[in-house]
């Protein structure tokens, strides 16, 4: 797996130093929760506080109500303009809830601020929640 991380956030120096991540899918219901965890910082907020979690065998945080996780272990990081592409081995996961669609990123619309960067096209048919 592969995600695309701001090193300014302050989830990424928790991801640097412990060298792990867990990849939580939300349900299409769960836009609120996107909001959540990617409309505030944990410099000024602890995002788990209010959320049913576990920790997970590599010690990252594991969603307890949420479509599916995987839980990975970094083995490359690749700098990519302002962001660095950070690629982690799966070494354990889970579907939690089977039935359940996705939260595409297509559907969270202008929430992380970047709708300007996309054509208008991407947002259109977006999945009902
Ligand atoms: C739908 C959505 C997708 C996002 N995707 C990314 C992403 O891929 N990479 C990233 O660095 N930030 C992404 N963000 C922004 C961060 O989640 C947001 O800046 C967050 O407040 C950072 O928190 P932190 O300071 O605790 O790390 C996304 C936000 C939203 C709402």
């Amino acid at each position: 797996m592969a995600l695309s991380v701001n090193p300014e956030h302050a989830s990424y120096l928790i991801l640097a130093a412990s060298q792990v991540f867990t990849i939580n899918v939300l349900r299409a219901d769960q836009q609120s929760l996107a909001g959540h965890f990617g409309t505030q910082s944990c410099r000024t907020v602890d995002k788990l506080a209010s959320i049913p979690w576990r920790e997970g065998g590599t010690g990252a945080p594991v969603l307890l109500d949420a479509l599916a996780y995987f839980e990975c272990e970094v083995i490359r990081e690749v700098e990519a303009g302002d962001h660095r592409l950070v690629i982690g081995r799966v070494v354990d996961g889970a579907v939690l809830a089977p039935n359940a669609p996705p939260l595409l990123y297509a559907a969270t619309g202008n929430l992380d601020g970047s709708a300007e960067l996309y054509p208008k096209e991407f947002c259109e048919g977006q999945q009902e929640t």
